[in-house]
């Protein structure tokens, strides 16, 4: 895994910038399932021809749909690319590549109906230019609208609004007119450089590669010839140069070497360099290639850097221009793209990929978010599936980044889920913030080890979770009046009291409930430091939290006790009355109810009420703490 929204897109690159120079532009095509996208890629790559012989005859041969005899269903070119996709061959986004003799063509073909929004970030955040299809029966749809944002926001500057199906419309002028003026109203706001709107049918093949004799009225170019002629940014408006470092290479005490792709600038033989997280200075001695050593290395190339001095640098790390230098920050601001079914809670830990970098990292506030459809901010607690947030993002180490802006590939992120790593979103960094720049840990002389051994005990973190009524409380009151007899120092958390005070501006939804238990697992902490026994009595219904909390403590401190008491026997117990009022109707989000509680796959301890005085199940847990220690004492 490398880069990481897409990277058979830089593969594809690194062939074409090998091969020669002439100039690449990279495109996607969005649009609706009916729109016409596969028709539309077809029909150019065919009219132009460049399909191969062979793929046409058999295009001949099988093309027959919906009852046309004589036509090819161009469609078909990149049906192909589906079954090798379903078949698990290729990645999410196919990449086509064809050229002219004016220019060379990566087009991101981005299938699929579900998981639209994955595939059209992972195909658009390296291309130049976004093909925009529309209906000409339907007009500007809200979809339309979702890919024109979403292509802005991952930094395509130049629109081609492909106006399809214009044959089915008669070839009028006024529609056409009409639904220009309703799109270039709307994205007004989104700052593309350049939209050019084009009249077409793909499946006639008017105004695709040749100019149409249906629409006299039409004074522009054709689809490929625009293509072949739109003005990108200067390709050689000199970018810092950055240089990932993917591995570190050391097949002998001699050999120093730091292999990655250069992700943006040149690099040659004897330019001064930094590492980006120690600020060392060093130069290039040698750029080696695939095909041998290098005098310099472009944008795109992999290269096995080696430096003239030996440098302590890791993969994950950068080596860059020392006249421009990139952020290195644990704290930043982002534009997040949410893909997966499960919301993006604040509070809750995850994976953040940058292209070589993996790091442990969570939302620390969602300022709001963009509606997509409006491009309105609304106020937000989580992120849905397909939306987009502005969020502060902390990770657990600073890592090495540009603002997406100044750098599309190290600007941007990918969000992986801890448990399922699958990738839930993507996202562009917009700044670092430097809040933490002048707070500093202190060291204090009385330590954990020194306050509990005054109190003579092991601290630690009694973890009781389980539904609503379960007993959590009953038993934890009764652990902690036992434990005090024996004299030992401890504190109770209760989930019901802590909502009294700190957490008192919380609710229970799946967000509230993340942010519940990561300032309850905070507080453990610190009193685990000061060198109590904590007792936590919280529903905690999810595993990542708890699993966070686990994390928060050293090995052994943190003791799960599962308070497993079925959901009919704690909605017969009902002490506080709730689930009366929520198996009618009345709470929200009720746990067990109407909100979800996943049981805990391997605690410490698991408690089964039933037929079981709170007692007696206290006096298990003392002696389970009681065994840890002796243990630890044996052991010492
Ligand atoms: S947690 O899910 O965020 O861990 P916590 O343990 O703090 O919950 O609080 C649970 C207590 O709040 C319950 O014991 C119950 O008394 C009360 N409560 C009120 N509304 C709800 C609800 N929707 N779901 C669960 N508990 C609720």
């Amino acid at each position: 895994m490398s880069y990481p929204f897409s990277i058979s897109a830089r593969d594809m690159e690194e062939h074409l910038v090998q091969e020669d120079k002439t100039p690449v532009l990279r495109f996607i095509t969005c649009g609706s399932v009916d729109d016409g996208k596969s028709t539309l890629i077809g029909r150019l790559l065919c009219d132009a021809d460049l399909v191969f012989e062979d793929q046409l005859a058999d295009l001949r041969r099988i093309g027959i749909r919906g009852g046309n005899g004589e036509e090819i269903d161009f469609s078909l070119l990149l049906d192909g690319l589906e079954a090798e996709r379903e078949q698990g061959i290729t990645i999410d986004v196919a990449y086509r590549y064809f050229s002219t003799s004016k220019r060379k063509f990566i087009v991101a073909d981005t299938p699929g109906h579900h998981e639209y929004t994955r595939n059209m970030v992972t195909g658009a955040s390296t291309a130049d230019l976004a093909i925009i299809l529309v209906d000409s029966r339907q007009g500007i749809l809200q979809q339309t609208r979702r890919h024109s944002y979403l292509a802005s926001l991952l930094g395509i500057r130049h629109v081609v609004l492909a106006v399809n199906k214009i044959d089915l419309v008669d070839f009028s002028e006024p529609v056409f007119d009409a639904i220009v003026a309703e799109y270039v109203s709307f994205s007004a706001k989104l700052g593309f450089a350049s939209i050019t709107a084009i009249p077409m049918s793909a499946r006639f093949g008017d105004n695709v590669v040749l100019k149409s004799g249906q629409l006299p009225w039409y004074q522009g170019p054709a689809l490929l010839e625009y293509l072949e002629t739109v003005e990108l940014d200067p390709a050689d408006k000199q970018r810092a140069s950055r240089f990932p470092v993917q591995l570190v290479m050391r097949p002998n005490p001699d050999f120093r070497g730091y292999a990655g792709r250069i992700a943006s600038g040149k690099i040659a033989v004897g330019d001064p360099v930094v590492v980006s997280k120690s600020g060392r200075r060093s130069s290039v001695r040698a750029i080696i290639a695939p095909d041998g050593n290098q005098i310099s290395a472009a944008e795109g190339e992999p290269v096995t850097l080696v430096l003239a001095d030996e440098l302590d640098v890791s993969r994950g790390d950068m080596l860059v221009d020392p006249a421009s230098r990139p952020f290195v920050a644990d704290q930043f601001q982002a534009h997040l793209i949410w893909f997966d079914t499960n919301p993006m809670l604040p509070g809750r830990s995850y994976l953040l990929r940058t292209e070589t970098d993996s790091v442990g990292a969570t939302v620390t506030a969602l300022k709001h978010q963009l509606n997509v459809d409006s491009f309105v901010r609304e106020p937000a607690k989580s992120l849905q599936m397909n939306e987009v947030g502005v969020c502060n993002i902390m990770t657990q180490r600073p890592i090495v980044f540009d603002a997406y802006e100044e750098n599309r590939s190290t600007g941007n992120f990918i969000i992986v889920d801890r448990v399922s790593s699958a990738t839930v979103g993507a996202g562009m960094i917009d700044f670092p913030l430097r809040r933490a720049d002048n707070v500093h840990w202190q060291a204090l002389d009385v330590d954990k080890a020194a306050r509990t051994a005054l109190k003579n005990q092991k601290s630690a973190v009694l973890w009781f979770t389980g539904l609503s009524g379960s007993g959590k409380s009953t038993i934890a009151n009764a652990l902690e009046a036992l434990l005090h007899t024996c004299g030992k120092h401890t504190y109770l958390l209760d989930g019901d009291n802590i909502r009294h005070g700190l957490n008192r501006d919380l609710g229970f939804t799946a967000a509230d409930r993340v942010e519940n238990i990561r300032r309850v697992a905070e507080v453990a902490r610190l009193m685990a430091d000061a060198g109590l026994i904590v007792i936590c009595s919280f529903i905690s219904p999810f595993r990542e939290e708890r699993r966070m909390a686990r994390e928060l403590l050293e090995e052994g401190e943190f003791i799960e006790i599962f308070v497993d008491t079925p959901l009919e026997e704690c909605a017969r117990r009902d002490p506080k009355g709730l689930y009366k009022k929520a198996f009618a109707g009345n709470i929200a989000n009720f746990t067990g109810v109407s909100s979800p509680y996943e049981a805990p796959e391997d605690p410490e301890l698991h408690l089964k009420t039933v037929g079981q005085e709170p007692a007696t199940l206290a006096l298990q847990i003392e002696e389970f703490l009681r065994r840890g220690m002796e243990e630890k004492q044996r052991l010492a």
